[in-house]
C-alpha cells in the first residue's frame, strides 16, 4: 500500500490496494483502517463500482446505517444522491432533489442529527455533470488544533444541539418534511470528539448544529459560525475533483464536507454508504456527561 498526501495536512490517496481487498483481506482492511484513523480522507482511483461491492467495502468498517424517512430508496443502505427524476429525466431546478443538493452545499458532517452519528461515509461517482459538482472537505482535528488553549478548554465539555431541520431551514422552509421532522427530534453532542486510537480531539460542529447549553441562543450561533469560518478557510480546504471510478471516503468525527453546485441542468448521480459510529470509534465520548 502506498499513501499519496492530498489535502492541506490531511486526505491521501491510497495505492496499490482496492476497494475489494478490503472487503475481502483482514490485512488490506486493518492497513486501510490505519490510515483513516491517521489521515481522515481516502482516496481509491479506478475502481471497480457498484452497489454490492461498495456496501462489502464500508461493511468492514462496522454497522451500516439505514436511510431514513423521506430519502429516495427509504431504509436501506444506499442514499441516492441524483438529480435524476423517477422518470428518468433531470428534474427542475426547484425541485426538492436539487433543493437536497443544496443543503448538502453547506459545511457538515453526515448524520450529526441522528440517535447515532456517523464514523465514516463512502461516496461514489456514479454519472458526472462534466465540470463542477466537486466535493471539498476540511479537518476539524487541525481546526481544533489551531484553537487557543482557552477557547479549547471551554469548548472541551461544551454541547451543542443538532437538527435535520436546522440545515435545510437555511435552504427552504419545506424542505424538511413533517415525517422528517418527527423521525429526527434534535440531539445534543459534545463539541469534540476525541479519537481512541491516536487520543487526537476534532471540533465536531455541522450546518445542523445551533445551539449551545448554557449559552443564549444568539451568542451560540454566533460562537458556531465564528468556529465555521475559522475551519472552513480557503487555505484549509482540499476540493475534490470528480472522476469516474473515484471511491471517497471521509471520516465524520474528524472532517466537514460539502458538495458544491454544477449546472443542474445535467444530471449527477452518486451513491453514498454511512458507517455508524460506535463504543469502538469514541462514541462515548461525544456524548455529553450526564448531571
Ligand atoms: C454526502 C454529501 C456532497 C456531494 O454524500 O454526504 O454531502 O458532493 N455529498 O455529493
Ligand atoms: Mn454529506
Amino acid at each position: 500500500m502506498e499513501l499519496v498526501p492530498l489535502g492541506p495536512g490531511f486526505g491521501v490517496e491510497v495505492r496499490g490496494v482496492s476497494i475489494l481487498d478490503v472487503a475481502i483481506d483482514a490485512d488490506a482492511y486493518k492497513a486501510v483502517r490505519g490510515a483513516f484513523e491517521e489521515h481522515s480522507l481516502l482516496l481509491f482511483r479506478e475502481q471497480p463500482i457498484a452497489d454490492d461491492i461498495q456496501v462489502a467495502f464500508s461493511r468492514a468498517f462496522g454497522p451500516l446505517e439505514l436511510t431514513k424517512a423521506a430519502s429516495l430508496g427509504e431504509n436501506s443502505f444506499y442514499s441516492r444522491l441524483t438529480n435524476l427524476g423517477p422518470d428518468g429525466h433531470v428534474v427542475p431546478p426547484t425541485d426538492r432533489q436539487v433543493l437536497i443538493a443544496q443543503a448538502n452545499a453547506l459545511w457538515h458532517t453526515d448524520s450529526s442529527f441522528k440517535k447515532t452519528p456517523a464514523l465514516a461515509s463512502v461516496l461514489t461517482a456514479r454519472v458526472l455533470p462534466g465540470a463542477d459538482g466537486d466535493t471539498e472537505f476540511t479537518s476539524t482535528r487541525l481546526a481544533w488544533e489551531r484553537l487557543p488553549s482557552d477557547l479549547q478548554a471551554r469548548l472541551t465539555d461544551a454541547v451543542a444541539t443538532h437538527s435535520y431541520a436546522n440545515s435545510r431551514d437555511q435552504i427552504h422552509p419545506d424542505l424538511a418534511n413533517a415525517a422528517e421532522r418527527k423521525a429526527l427530534p434534535p440531539v445534543r453532542w459534545r463539541m469534540n470528539w476525541l479519537n481512541p486510537t491516536n487520543k487526537r480531539r476534532a471540533l465536531y460542529i455541522a450546518s445542523h448544529a445551533y445551539a449551545i447549553d448554557g449559552m443564549d441562543d444568539r451568542n451560540a450561533r454566533q460562537l458556531l459560525a465564528e468556529l465555521m469560518d475559522e475551519t472552513t478557510k480557503r487555505e484549509y480546504v482540499h476540493v475534490h475533483k470528480w472522476r469516474q471510478g473515484d471511491v471517497v471516503m471521509w471520516d465524520n468525527r474528524a472532517m466537514l464536507h460539502r458538495g458544491r453546485p454544477w449546472d443542474y441542468a445535467k444530471e449527477r448521480s452518486m451513491v453514498r454508504t454511512t458507517i455508524s459510529a460506535t463504543v469502538a470509534d469514541g462514541l462515548d465520548q461525544v456524548k455529553p456527561t450526564v448531571h
